[in-house]
Parts: structure tokens; sequence; C-alpha cells
């Protein structure tokens, strides 16, 4: 199959979705690859081009806030919550996961009796989705277990040839999945952190803290995931490590400061901010794990805000099988 990349990909989009395609759109947090949430073969399409597991769920972008009721049911004791946070975040970089409703397949979430929702705020993805008129499914535009892309040439790099259509949005605004949460008991429990940070919900109400876990609800709380190819070690700070002799380390840094040995060196923020070092990360990884290194070393960030998220990819790409 040929990859057609273009920027102005609205309609040819809508095109291909309303054939039951496979297509990849930008979003505000990464790049997704997007189909027909409610038609089987549709999705399936999704999991073929990023060899995916079908026990990884996805999550179902809604044309608007209002969609919620037909795909899903929010009970009684999280309305108010539920009204508060959307009220606030969508569209945005936040994804809820709720009790899902007989019209989703099974295939979009796993078996399981709940489904991921998310209204994205992307201009390009808003159009087509409003245009396509329905909810899509949209992974992450990435085969499975590698790094998110933040880039149309990062999805061409993916998927080049598995997929008809990648619309190029520009870079992603981001960088960094949205956040995943469920309501339960008048509680906001975080299962995956992103752009809304656990500060920011706390705004709202307790958060309890659900960590990456080899018996996951999610899948994707799986402690190996977005591995580059290159091994990954994580420090605390870059200028202690002493780079073995004979090796071609990367240097992935948060700290300022020289970098002795280091064959390549890559600074998620110049000017040490949060939400430049989140928009610069995965790409700053992907170039990385391009060089033929021996090792890349990553620097911790400070683990709050959005450090904490930043802290939770690192780690991640370290856990690899
Ligand atoms: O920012 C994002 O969320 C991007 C863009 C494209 O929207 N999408 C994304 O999708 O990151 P993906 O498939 O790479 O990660 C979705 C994760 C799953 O791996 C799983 O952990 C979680 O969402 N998920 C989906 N359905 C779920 C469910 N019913 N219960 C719990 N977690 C669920
Ligand atoms: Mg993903």
């Amino acid at each position: 199959m040929k990859t057609e990349l273009i920027s102005n990909g609205v309609q040819r989009a809508v095109e291909l979705l309303r054939q039951g395609e496979a297509v990849a759109l930008p979003t505000e947090t990464v790049y997704g690859l997007a189909a027909d949430a409610l038609r089987e073969e549709a999705v399936l399409k999704i999991f073929a081009a990023k060899a995916r597991p079908r026990f990884d769920p996805l999550i179902v972008h809604l044309p608007e806030p209002e969609w919620v009721e037909r795909v899903a049911t929010v009970s009684d004791s999280a309305r108010e919550l539920f009204a508060r946070l959307t009220g606030e975040f969508w569209p945005g970089p936040m994804t809820f996961v709720l009790r899902r409703q007989a019209i989703v397949p099974d295939l979009v979430t796993a078996g399981l009796e709940t489904v991921a929702v998310r209204v994205s705020g992307h201009r390009v993805f808003e159009e087509v989705i409003q245009s396509f008129g329905g909810p899509l499914a949209a992974p992450s535009a990435n085969r499975f277990g590698r790094i998110s892309p933040t880039a149309a040439a990062h999805v061409l790099e993916e998927l080049d040839g598995l997929i008809p259509l990648i619309v190029d949005g520009g870079p992603t605004t981001h960088g960094l999945e949205s956040t995943i949460v469920a309501l339960r008991n008048e509680r906001i429990e975080l299962l995956r952190r992103g752009p809304v940070t656990q500060e920011r919900l706390a705004e709202f109400g307790e958060v309890v803290v659900v960590g990456p876990t080899q018996h996951p609800e999610a899948p994707g709380q799986l402690p190996m995931h977005y591995a580059p190819g290159t091994r990954l070690v994580l420090v605390d700070d870059a200028a202690s490590f002493a780079v073995p002799s004979q090796r071609r380390c990367g240097l992935l840094s948060w700290k300022p400061g020289a970098a002795p040995g280091f064959v390549e060196v890559r600074r998620l923020s110049e000017r040490q901010n949060l939400t430049e070092a989140a928009a610069n990360l995965f790409r700053h990884l992907r170039e990385l794990d391009a060089k033929r290194l021996d090792l890349i070393v990553a620097e911790r960030l400070p683990d709050e805000g959005l450090g904490a998220a930043i802290n939770d990819r690192l780690s991640r790409a370290v856990a690899r099988a």
C-alpha cells in the first residue's frame, strides 16, 4: 500500500474513514491512528497496522462531549465530578474510563466492561471527526510498544506502506499522550500520567495514583512501553555518570552543563521549562535511537507536575523485556 502524506487532508481522511480505512491524524498530544470506532472491520485495520495485541483497548474519540451518553454511562455518584472535569479539560488532552454501552465493539474495549473516551481539541482532528460525524477509535500512531509519534514524519517512519494516509498537522503541542482517569467512589484514579497533571486534578477532588502494574486493568499501564530500540538508563545527574570507554553513549539531559564523553546530546529544555521538555521528549528519544548508540543515558526530571509524567515515560523506556 502506498502511504500518502498531506497537510490539506481533511476531506481525504473523511472519505477513507467512511470506507472503513485507518488513517493517521494529528491531535494535541501525539498523532493517532483513527478508524470508525463502531465498525469492527475498520478497527481491525488499526490492530493490523500497529501489530497491536488484541488485549490492549483503544481510546474512543468523540465529535462532541454530548456523544458520551451514546457510548458510555456515567454513574450517578461520578456525574458531578465528571461534569466539572470535562467542563475544564474538554476538548483537550484528557481521557475518561467509563462503563461502556453495548454499541461499542468488544474489539475496541478488549472485552472490558469499560470504554476510554476523549474529545480532542486539535483543529484538524476536530474538523475530521465532526465532518465524519461519529466516534473514532485512535491509539497512538506507532507500532506497538514503540515511541509515540509527535510529528507526521515519525508516523511515516512507523507505518509507511501500512496505512493509506497521514494528515500532517505539524508537531503536536503537548508531546505526551493524554492523561487517563477513572472516577470511582467519588475519587479520581489516575491511570496514566499526562498533560493534565496530578496537581491540576487535585483541585477537583481526591486523586489516587494507580501505578504501572504487571496485571493491568489497562495494558497501557504495562511497565514496558514507549521503548526505543537502544538500551536506556535513567540517572539523577549525568555529570556523575562515567561514560564507559569504547562505548558510544547518547545523553538526553534535563540539567544544564557540560556532558563530557557523550557523542550525542539532546537537551529537553535549555530554559528548564517542563512544557517544552514534554513537547521535545519523544522527538529527542527517537533521534537518539536512530544514531546506533550503545546506550542512551537519560536524566530524571523533578518528580512534580509534568516532570512526573515525563519520568513515567522515561522509566517505561528503561523497563524493556
Ligand atoms: O493522547 C492520547 O491518548 C493518544 C491520542 C491519539 O488520542 N492516544 C493514545 O492511545 O495514547 P494508546 O492506545 O496509545 O493508549 C491508550 C491506552 C491503552 O493502552 C490503555 O491503557 C488505555 O488507553 N485504555 C483504553 N481503554 C481502556 C479501558 N477501558 N480501561 C482502562 N484503560 C484503557
Ligand atoms: Mg500508545
